[in-house]
């Protein structure tokens, strides 16, 4: 029985949830490429602050994650007042959407990208404006951006699905021709070659967003920062629920945060694993979009064949070999392709194997 919609406030009545990637009850067998984890455990560090942690749990975590926004301050050569710490950064993009979204103020974004945008400004019954890319190529729809009219704009760099990266000369046009709050979405900005950190000196309507659950292997714990000008900073803290990180998430971030060579190292692991990959699909012709991110989005050919039918088709033939990938068939510029994360070496071996097999067998008819 559904629950009576008279109770229900008006965005609800229309709200579509998000629908995450699959999270299968983990067995060994399982090679998850789905939703863009780290393959590699947190830093060991991480577990002994966690665990020494337990015993203060009794008590509330400190309402501003102060050490942390210190911490990440520090990081970037910012000062403290430019930081604001979430439960992940989806948590920091919903603070975005209450505060500069609802009414008459609406909402844009790149489509397709980040689909959490939307659910987001829906809850908050704001519109929601999607601005295309030309074609598959998903360079920066800069004219679009402008015309939007939107007062708070999602920019996802690098951009997910494709895991395409803007130049910081097209992220700053896109910033100067929009008169509302720009949000550079950096969530995976570590696997990039650059990012738009410089860009928060000279543009006060300037939010980018981070976070920890991909590049520092803490997607479990849900902690992400943005930085920002003070003045953006302490209109999101305003919106902000007190206690949004707890206790336990503010020590594995320090942590994670403070233990530079693991990061480094499993960071640049990924990147060496992804670019190997790249080349095995180019080595089969397969269509790749040069990747900024921990994960590549690439047009699957067999015997000549590409195109939605072949995409879906290794979507399954993987599936059932308990192989998860990321479909999206609900757009054109998408219905042809699959995401796949970066795993661990021996992961990216069987993928290859079994995409070997598929190439081998015959195409159904
Ligand atoms: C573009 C983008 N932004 C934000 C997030 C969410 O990150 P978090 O785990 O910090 O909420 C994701 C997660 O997949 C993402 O792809």
């Amino acid at each position: 029985m559904s629950f009576p919609k008279k109770h229900l406030s008006d965005p609800l009545l229309s709200h579509k949830p998000y629908t995450p990637g699959i999270q299968p009850n983990f067995t060994e067998r399982v090679i998850k490429l789905n939703t863009n984890e780290n393959p590699f455990p947190p830093s060991e560090k991480v577990r002994e602050k966690v665990l020494s942690e337990i015993d203060s749990l009794n008590l509330y975590p400190n309402p501003h994650s102060s050490t942390l926004r210190t911490c990440v301050a520090n990081l970037h050569n910012l000062s403290e007042d430019q930081v604001i710490i979430g439960n992940g950064s989806d948590d920091l993009l919903n603070l975005c959407v209450r505060c500069f979204a609802g009414g008459t103020l609406e909402v844009g974004m790149l489509a397709p990208s980040y689909s959490l945008y939307e659910v987001l400004a829906s809850i908050q019954g704001a519109k929601i404006v999607g601005v295309s890319f030309a074609n598959d190529d998903f360079d920066l729809p800069l004219q679009g951006i402008a015309a939007s009219r939107a007062n708070l704009f999602f920019l996802t760099n690098p951009h997910a699905p494709s895991g395409k990266e803007y130049g910081l000369a097209d992220l700053e046009k896109a910033i100067e021709n929009f008169s509302g709050i720009m949000v550079i979405d950096e969530a995976y900005a570590d696997f990039a070659s650059h990012n738009s950190i410089s860009l928060l000196s000279k543009y006060d309507n300037l939010i980018i967003t981070r976070t920890l659950s991909k590049s520092y292997s803490l997607a479990g714990l849900r902690v992400g920062y943005a930085l920002a000008s003070p003045a953006l900073v302490s209109v999101l803290d305003q919106a902000r629920e007190v206690y949004n990180v707890d206790r336990l998430a503010q020590a594995g971030a320090l942590a994670a945060l403070s233990d530079r060579s693991y990061f480094e190292t499993t960071k640049t692991q990924i990147i060496k694993l992804r670019e190997e990959l790249r080349i095995e699909f180019d080595h089969m012709g397969w269509r790749t979009i040069p990747s900024g991110a921990n994960f590549l989005f690439t047009q699957p050919s067999r015997q000549g064949d590409s195109g939605p039918d072949t995409a879906a088709d290794l979507y399954e033939f993987l599936f059932d070999r308990e192989i998860l990938v990321r479909y999206f068939p609900q757009n054109q510029l998408t219905e042809s392709y699959l995401r796949i994360s970066i795993g661990k070496p021996a992961e990216m071996g069987i993928l290859m194997d079994r995409i070997k097999e598929w190439q081998t067998q015959e195409k159904r008819k």
